[in-house]
């Protein structure tokens, strides 16, 4: 049995998710290029993975990068609260950031990341997510890069899961509608 028995739908292409990763990666390295800055990236655990590892291809400068493991207490606590499951191994200071996310949806993991970045002393932050729910947010907060804007909808795969499964699918995918339930 394969886990791609079941996909309702496949929303976005590995084709198009390459191709879009490759603009970004183009536009990042030029923004930063332009104020004689190299991006340091951090990752947020587990989603990213997949999209982190196309994107730095594409950016063409001498990029590093961490990683962070957080979860928000969206909806229940004051926002820019959040529970880091795995901190970064290393300093931020003076350092410009490109959070890189899978998907923002309420908006409060970024937020709260992007304010913890700044009390360790980030000299900038910029987000950039592989998908954008904007019709979903909850707190103010706009990435500087999106790769797709979609609709209110829950997709899987490139490292997006459902109960931890379904992010080793190449593409992005919605589910068939037994498996959410
Ligand atoms: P936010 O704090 O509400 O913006 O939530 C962002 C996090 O929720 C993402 O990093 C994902 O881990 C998860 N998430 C939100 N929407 C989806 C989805 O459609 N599929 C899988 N994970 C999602
Ligand atoms: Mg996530």
């Amino acid at each position: 049995m394969s886990v791609r028995d079941d996909i309702k739908t496949v929303l976005i292409s590995e084709e198009q998710i390459r191709t879009r990763s490759e603009e970004l990666g183009k536009q990042i390295t030029e923004d930063y290029a332009r104020e004689g800055k190299a991006p340091y990236a951090v990752a947020l655990l587990r989603g990213s993975v997949p999209f982190l590892a196309d994107i730095i291809k594409y950016i063409d400068l001498d990029i590093q990068y961490d990683f962070m493991d957080v979860t928000s207490y969206a909806g229940t606590r004051t926002t820019g609260d959040i529970k880091i499951l795995k901190d970064l191994d290393t300093s931020v200071v003076g350092k410009d950031i490109l959070l890189v996310e899978d998907i923002v949806d309420s908006g409060f993991t970024i937020e709260a990341v992007k304010k913890l970045l700044f009390r360790k002393e980030a000299a900038s932050v910029k987000v950039v997510t592989l998908l954008d729910k904007p019709s979903r947010r909850k707190v103010d907060v706009t990435p500087e890069y999106v790769g797709f804007e979609i609709e209110d909808l829950f997709v899987v795969g490139y490292g997006m899961d459902y109960n931890q499964h379904y992010r080793c699918l190449p593409y992005i995918a919605v589910l068939k509608d037994e498996i959410y339930e």
